[in-house]
């Protein structure tokens, strides 16, 4: 039987739709997270009442060294202020000062069937099915339910992620459904938000995998990080996996293709109109020219990382102030989720 919440939902609209995103507070962010994620949340904050979370709970699943969580976490307020986000507009916030994410969450996971968890392709990739299985922390599993949590206690109308995340916003919905039949109309239903631009940008060292930041971390000629200085750009760019050709041209291969992509991303031009400026170009000339449309983005973000960093005072409080706004969102559906489940 279902249990009617009450007269709160749906909860008041704003004039904007909302958005609610996270990143992990974990190794250095990279061009394809600028690409495919913080550039556009940043452009777009205009148009959408927008929340970014500070995931550190979710590193915890993966970085157990209590100063580099402090530390990262820090990092990445700079870094979300540094490309662009302004704390007028948006509401950011590191997730762990919300409570309500925690408790949420264990609310989704008792509504959330093994299965789903179990078929997760992030999930199967991490814990393996043999030996690593006995390894990997249980918040590996749940994982998706703190995720859906994160989502669900905005209201969130849509989640602006990359390409790899749209199995996990998915899964938010499907949880968000289930509960909503078994007890009555708790939760907006999201949707991901992905752009066609920067969406997937892929390894410099193996294009056939997307740029990722564990990945970067073993071997860095992979991925462009966020705050790797003009000659260190230049240095993997000139590295990055091309082909045999002698120049550019149709079809390309992967390597090559993924460096028009950078181009293409950065300038806001499209694949054709790329292809087209680059045809007949030496992989040389191409090299230079994608090192230095990405030293012209990352510097300036790279200048304002630098001056929010120093200021750990008023990083502190961009997140304390945050974390109040974010707090009384969260609560109110926290509360409509528990009456629903009959906790108060
Ligand atoms: N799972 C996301 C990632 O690994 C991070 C994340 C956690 C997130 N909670 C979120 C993204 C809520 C969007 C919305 O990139």
């Amino acid at each position: 039987m279902s249990i009617a919440p009450g007269s709160d939902f749906p909860p008041p609209r704003g004039d904007r739709p909302r958005v609610l995103s996270g990143i992990q507070p974990t190794f250095q962010l990279h061009l394809g997270n600028y690409l495919g994620a913080l550039r556009h949340w940043a452009s777009e904050q205009h148009s959408y009442d927008n929340f970014f979370c500070i995931v550190d709970l979710h590193a915890l699943t993966v970085v157990p060294d209590p100063e580099l969580v402090r530390s990262s976490v820090l990092e990445l307020a700079a870094l979300y202020l540094a490309c662009g986000l302004d704390p007028g507009r948006s509401v950011i916030f590191v997730q762990s000062q919300v409570p309500a994410h925690a408790q949420l969450g264990w609310i989704l996971e008792c509504h959330t069937p093994l299965g789903w968890l179990e078929r997760m392709t992030q999930f199967r990739s991490k814990a393996g099915t043999g030996r690593e299985r006995e390894r990997v922390s249980a918040g590996v599993l749940t994982y998706p339910d703190l995720m859906a949590a994160d989502i669900l206690l905005y209201n969130a109308e849509f989640v602006p992620v990359g390409d790899d995340q749209r199995q996990h916003v998915e899964l938010c919905r499907d949880i968000a459904q289930r509960v909503n039949t078994l007890r009555g109309e708790v939760f907006r239903i999201p949707e991901p938000l992905i752009r066609a631009t920067g969406a997937r940008v892929m390894g410099l060292d193996d294009p056939t995998t997307k740029m990722s930041k564990s990945t970067a971390l073993v071997k860095p000629a992979h991925a462009i990080l966020m705050l790797d200085p003009p000659d260190v750009v230049r240095r993997k760019i000139s590295r990055a996996t091309t082909d045999a050709n002698p120049a550019v041209v149709e079809p390309v291969g992967a390597g090559v293709a993924n460096l028009l992509d950078i181009h293409a991303a950065i300038r806001g031009d499209s694949r054709a109109d790329t292809v087209a400026r680059f045809t007949g170009v030496s992989y040389g000339g191409l090299k230079q020219a994608v090192t230095d449309a990405i030293n012209e983005v990352l510097e300036p973000v790279q200048a304002r990382y630098r001056h929010w960093r120093a200021d750990e005072a008023v990083l502190r409080t961009v997140l304390a102030d945050g974390a109040e706004r974010a707090g009384v969102v969260a609560d109110a559906t926290l509360l409509r989720a528990q009456r629903a489940m009959g906790l108060r």
